[in-house]
């Protein structure tokens, strides 16, 4: 299929990114090193956190959305247990895998240490257990090379990074395995209307009815949709592509996750909504099928993160639409 024009003029209208060259080198030396030790590797790309809309060029402003990277970095720990090697491309300073435990504000890392009687700085002994885990894991990963860090900022960085990355992923064929957890943002300011330096307040215009006052008024155009393109050119024959769809409004969710199947005819789209997001996700299938995963209530307190592994063992065990137990 050929990308469409708006497509096309993205990628020229908008500048290279500046380490996309440095990252792809690390992606073929990450690939050959993985196909050289083991030809039957599976690698899989996990996009996580938020993609930023810069409203300056030397940008002082942009815009954002919500997304910590929670998904993002708890599923590709979870794809590291399973045997895959990870291509983390994340929003820079969003969460990653295995540090995600220990720096969020609620989990300070200061807080799961002390002093011991001799002056050594020791972890508390009720986080032994879970940060030995957690280490062990860490360590696995780094050892074993199996985990490649790759950030991004803005939308433009992630869809260039994307489109590199998927092609250099194809030798793989249906050893790749896409995970879109990124919340990829709908809207941009196309390069030729972005203000070159900061926008100054005394530059804003008059509302258009009187006793408006000042306002800074943005003009955003649609970022082309690309998943089409990334099914049917960029992405390994035969690779796994499981995208994720967010809505707000409970009505739309499902019909929108079978839209999205159906347009870019991929495997699998995940439906998920803002406020639940954390303990239920919908699964659609091509056929139409729609199977829900949830965290029974009484885990879901302590477990915030237990639905990305029971979106693995859902995967796997495809059990019928119901609540699935955390435990064992
Ligand atoms: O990080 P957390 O706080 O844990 O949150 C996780 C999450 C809610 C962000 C994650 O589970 C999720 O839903 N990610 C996808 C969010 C998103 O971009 O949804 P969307 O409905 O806007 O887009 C749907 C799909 O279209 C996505 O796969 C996206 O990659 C794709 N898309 C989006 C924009 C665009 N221009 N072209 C696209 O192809």
């Amino acid at each position: 299929m050929i990308p469409d024009d708006s497509q096309s003029r993205y990628f020229t209208s908008n500048p290279t990114p500046k380490a996309l060259s440095k990252h792809e080198a690390l992606v073929r030396e990450f690939v050959d090193y993985h196909v050289s030790t083991n030809p039957n590797t599976r690698i899989a790309l996990v996009t996580s956190g938020g993609t930023t809309v810069p409203l300056e060029n030397q940008t002082v402003r942009f815009i954002d959305n919500f997304s910590a990277g929670t998904r993002g970095t708890t599923s590709a720990e979870y794809f590291l247990r399973e045997g895959y090697a990870v291509i983390f491309l994340h929003r820079q300073y969003s969460l990653l895998p295995y540090s995600r435990h220990f720096s969020h504000s609620t989990n300070c890392f200061l807080d799961f240490m002390d002093e011991s009687g001799d002056g050594e700085v020791v972890v508390r002994q009720e986080y032994q257990q879970k940060m030995r885990r957690v280490l062990e894991e860490y360590q696995y990963a780094k050892k074993n090379r199996l985990l490649l860090l790759l950030p991004f900022t803005t939308i433009t960085e992630y869809l260039f990074e994307l489109r590199s990355l998927a092609t250099l992923l194809q030798p793989l064929d249906s050893r790749a395995l896409f995970y879109l957890a990124a919340a990829v943002s709908d809207f941009f300011i196309p390069r030729e209307r972005m203000n070159e330096h900061k926008i100054q307040s005394s530059e804003v215009e008059n509302g258009k009815k009187s006793g408006d006052g000042k306002q800074l008024v943005v003009n955003l155009d649609p970022v082309p949709k690309f998943l089409t393109t990334l099914v049917s050119q960029w992405a390994p024959r035969g690779s796994m592509i499981v995208s994720f769809k967010l809505e707000t409004d409970p009505s739309l969710l499902v019909s929108k996750a079978e839209q999205a199947l159906e347009k870019y005819g991929h495997d699998l789209v995940i439906g998920n909504l803002l406020t639940t997001r954390k303990w239920e996700v919908v699964f659609v299938t091509k056929g139409g099928q729609e199977r829900w995963v949830r965290v029974p209530k009484a885990k879901r307190s302590r477990s915030v993160s237990g639905i990305e592994e029971l979106v693995g063992r859902a995967e796997k065990n495809k059990p019928s639409d119901e609540e699935v137990d955390l435990s064992g």
